[in-house]
């Protein structure tokens, strides 16, 4: 661990002298940020007001086919999300989705669920409540989700937008994924104060302290920030996280989920703040003199990095649905996106998704499946996650023989 979390305000001191040294006048580097930020969100308000897409959307045919055009590509760069419909068929997806429902209730999820106590302490900085989110990780769907070949291609062509090699280094390999177990969302219509503030994942405090995160934004840290290229992979795969429940320890180039359901504006669903660059925000913000000099704008170890509407309202108004999504859609944000799940469940419908990002072939990633390995065949929670354990019992769990070759290879059960 590279963090003494004992030492907090006096680390978030020296970082804040060091960063000051580097600069020079923050003040004016902030502002400069401030209004290039300021236009970007105004530009984003001004589209959604006359109905034009904000999130960039693909069709797999154009990704399958290597047709994606370069404008587009770029789009989702300076976006840092996309959705990308059609990774499965409509059909496929309805049939996870029933088959999710049916492994829930024979196993009597709900029951054994609230009689535990979970043990997360993740969200609760954040303002809404405990989401409708299941602790599975195993069942047969998300196992065959995983491993699909058009998930693989789908997963390939996001790591693709990355610089993924510099210096005659590699630093993940693009074509090859390393499945992160994640769990489930499961929301029932008329669901309500079940959301999850603005937040980012992957990380809080280390942002600022842990040696390789320093480096990954160094051009940001020494005023540079428009240098600053949210996909260059370098030392993104070398970071250290403080170990908390929840956290990802994993490398992501994108966080994402894929639909079961139908589901977009109202329906209880995800919202995205659709600026790659958006972060240099969140990481200089705390430069600025109305912040205490030991605080980042409210950034606590262990927990999700919120978007905290005294520090960062400036953002705000670029948070975004996402656009109406059908089952076997995929939705992806970059790993330093915020985003939100609505707290209100207005729509007529479930909106299921399963999480499946994308976690491409490196040293750190193929660490993690070491370890996620030996849950997946005892049925316990992911590493990452709480240690709730619901699968071990549980029937009709997969099992390594219901993966295929490719699934065996991401799960770090078989070489590559
Ligand atoms: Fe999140």
């Amino acid at each position: 661990m590279s963090i003494d979390v004992s030492k907090l305000p006096e680390l978030i001191r020296g970082k804040k002298a060091q960063i000051r040294r580097q600069i020079g006048d923050v003040e004016k580097v902030l502002a400069e940020i401030e209004a290039d930020l300021h236009a970007e969100v105004d530009d984003i308000a001004t589209r959604r007001a006359a109905g034009k897409p904000v999130i960039p959307e693909i069709d797999f045919a154009e990704v399958r086919a290597g047709k994606v055009s370069d404008a587009t590509k770029a789009e989702i760069r300076r976006r840092g999300t996309a959705v990308i419909r059609n990774v499965f068929p409509r059909s496929q997806a309805e049939a996870w989705n029933d088959e999710i429902g049916e492994y829930l209730a024979r196993n009597d999820y709900v029951t054994k669920a609230a009689t535990r106590d979970a043990g997360d302490r993740y969200f609760t900085s954040l303002k809404s409540s405990r989401p409708q989110i299941f602790g599975i990780y195993w069942s047969k769907p998300q196992m065959e989700a995983r491993q699909g070949v058009s998930m693989a291609e789908a997963r390939a062509f996001l790591n693709r937008l990355w610089r993924f090699e510099s210096d005659g280094k590699q630093h993940f390999d693009p074509d090859r994924e390393c499945t992160y177990a994640d769990r489930i969302r499961r929301r029932e219509p008329g669901d309500v104060s079940l959301g999850l503030s603005p937040h980012m994942d992957a990380g809080s405090v280390e942002r600022w302290l842990d040696p390789a995160y320093s480096q990954v934004y160094r051009e940001v840290f020494a005023g540079n920030w428009r240098a600053y290229d949210p996909f260059d992979g370098t030392f993104r795969t070398e970071t250290e996280e403080i170990p908390s429940p929840a956290v990802c320890s994993a490398f992501r180039t994108f966080q994402g989920w894929t639909a079961l359901t139908r589901q977009g504006r109202g329906d209880g669903t995800l919202q995205l703040l659709p600026i790659a660059r958006s972060i240099i925000y969140f990481l200089l913000r705390p430069m600025a003199k109305d912040v205490p000099e030991d605080d980042l704008c409210g950034a606590k170890p262990g927990r999700a990095l919120s978007l905290v509407d005294q520090w960062h309202a400036l953002l705000k108004p670029a948070i975004t649905p996402i656009p109406l999504v059908e089952p076997g859609d995929t939705v992806w944000w970059h790993t330093d996106i915020i985003h939100a799940v609505e707290d209100r469940h207005t729509g007529k419908g479930y909106s299921n998704v399963i999480y499946i990002g994308a976690a491409p072939y490196c040293t750190k990633n193929a660490a993690y499946l070491q370890r996620q390995k030996l849950a997946f065949l005892s049925g316990e929670s992911a590493p990452d996650f709480s240690a709730e354990n619901f699968e071990v019992d549980f029937e009709g769990r997969a099992q390594a023989d219901d993966l295929t070759a490719l699934g065996k290879k991401q799960m770090g059960l078989a070489a590559w």
